[in-house]
């Protein structure tokens, strides 16, 4: 390996990349890198929810594919945050079925209690809000989700109540 290239043992854990390797066995051999998303995800988790230049050019590195081309995934997809976020990232939908459901009151009555705007987070690091496009639950709207989670119909008092629950750390 040239010594510019980075080595990615140097930025993913034994964990992390046991687990990429159980994606990469789904391809094959030749195809390592259709476990691009994968890795980023991993990577992310890894790291406190966001992913730096050098973890995606290790997963790059990894699967034998560009890292202009692991970059592109990166930016592309809403799930990848390339700063660091809250430890509880809110990802609210305002697409058009939410919307006609109430999405502009979900981010209001969050914004209010938390004190913060889309795209912010809370200075104690616990809350991030962001705003995405459809996620695909548009029968449940208004709906966002938190980590893996899906929270669906939702009103200012189930947003009152996850919000107790996270701030209590039941939630998570
Ligand atoms: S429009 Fe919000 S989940 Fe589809």
């Amino acid at each position: 390996m040239p010594a510019n290239v980075i080595n990615p043992s140097d930025h993913l854990n034994a964990e992390s990349l046991a687990e990429l390797d159980s994606w990469v066995s789904k391809y094959p051999a030749e195809r390592k890198m259709s476990a691009v998303m994968a890795g980023l995800r991993i990577a992310q988790d890894q790291n406190g929810g966001w992913i730096s230049d050098d973890l995606i050019e290790a997963v790059a590195v990894y699967l034998d594919m560009e890292p202009i081309a692991a970059y592109e995934v990166a930016t592309f997809y809403s799930m990848y945050e390339r700063d660091p976020v809250g430890k509880h990232k809110l990802s609210i939908c305002t697409n058009i079925s939410c919307m006609l459901r109430g999405s502009d009151e979900v981010v209001s009555h969050l914004e209010k209690r938390l004190g913060i705007k889309l795209g912010e987070t809370t200075d104690d690091g616990n809350f991030t809000l962001k705003e995405v496009e459809c996620l695909g639950a548009c029968v449940n709207a208004p709906m966002m989700q938190i980590g893996r989670q899906y929270h669906e119909n939702l009103t200012p008092e189930l947003l009152d109540s996850i919000l107790d629950n996270l701030e209590s750390g039941a939630g998570e």
